[in-house]
């Protein structure tokens, strides 16, 4: 589908076609959110406001995870990092603050842009790659590989198991991935509903005058989540489909063992607090069976 349509159809089709259910992981449009041109510096302002918990977790949090991932995995001179989807570097600075080769991965120009300039600014040493994870490739092997606030749950079952086999070439022998995901809690949380603004969520998908409408589902059976935006401009209609598959640590485990992945260690979150079942988030340590 073009990225935006031209408003041709019948308004009872359009509203009809909102309100349909669609396929599960029908539609991938994550690309499409990062890297507007106006969504990205958005999304920036956000990863950079030190309180809110929109795209990049609050900064105090990050302080506290970044150190228990540098005790955790005794970060220091020659541990080898690959952080996937690092947004504007806020774990990678920190890495690269405690010695390490860091490389930050992430499709987002604007945020590549920014970390690199930041990096430069204060002297710090980070390879920022501006590349799609799912089919970047390197011959440099990682101790520690992580993908931080959530970054699996978006992705179909196939993306997964691609990024899955890219973690496996990417370690070294002995290696680690830390990530986290929703979980079953948080699920239980979700409810269905229709929104319908001007200018939904303050401007935030266009610098133009617009209706956005969030249509929200919930797949019980597989535990995925779909908040669908339709956002209605003069002259077309873009879509925006936020997929979020959630977890119990069993289903956790069991995707990360069919991918070639033990888990070893469960948190209630990447600062290693101790998991609990009603956490909103859960995070896991593996290494490669
Ligand atoms: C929710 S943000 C989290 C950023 C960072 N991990 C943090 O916690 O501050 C997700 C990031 O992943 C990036 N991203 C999502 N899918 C990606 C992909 N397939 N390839 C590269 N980057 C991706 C986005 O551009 C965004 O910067």
């Amino acid at each position: 589908m073009p990225e935006q349509d031209k408003f041709l159809v019948d308004p009872f089709d359009f509203l009809a076609d909102m309100f349909q259910r669609p396929p599960l992981f029908g539609e991938y449009t994550v690309d499409r959110l990062w890297q507007d041109e106006h969504i990205s510096q958005r999304m920036l302002e956000l990863h950079l406001d030190k309180d809110t918990e929109l795209a990049s977790r609050p900064h105090a949090f990050i302080e506290r995870s970044a150190e228990w991932i540098k005790s955790r995995f005794e970060i220091g001179a020659k541990t080898v990092v690959f952080d996937y989807g690092c947004g504007p570097g806020l774990y990678t600075s920190r890495f690269a603050r405690m010695g390490a080769s860091v490389t930050g991965i992430d499709f987002s120009k604007r945020s590549i842009d920014h970390a690199t300039a930041y990096a430069s600014d204060h002297s710090l040493e980070v390879s920022y790659v501006l590349a799609d994870y799912l089919s970047w490739e390197t011959t440099d092997r990682a101790d520690l590989i992580t993908l931080i606030f959530c970054d699996l749950c978006p992705l179909s079952p196939h993306r997964r198991q691609t990024l899955f086999g890219r973690f496996r070439r990417h370690l070294k022998p002995g290696g680690h991935i830390l990530l986290d995901v929703c979980s079953l809690a948080q699920f239980e949380s979700k409810k269905e509903q229709t929104v319908c603004e001007r200018n939904l969520l303050g401007g935030f998908f266009s610098p133009h005058d617009y209706f956005g409408f969030l249509t929200a589902f919930k797949y019980d059976s597989e535990r995925v989540s779909l908040d669908k935006y339709t956002i209605v401009e003069r002259g077309g209609v873009r879509h925006f489909y936020n997929w979020i598959q959630h977890y119990g640590v069993d289903e956790l485990a069991g995707e990360l063992g069919e991918n070639g992945f033990a888990v070893q260690e469960v948190y209630s979150n990447v600062a290693g607090d101790p998991y609990e079942a009603d956490s909103p988030v859960l995070a896991v340590v593996a290494q490669v069976v």
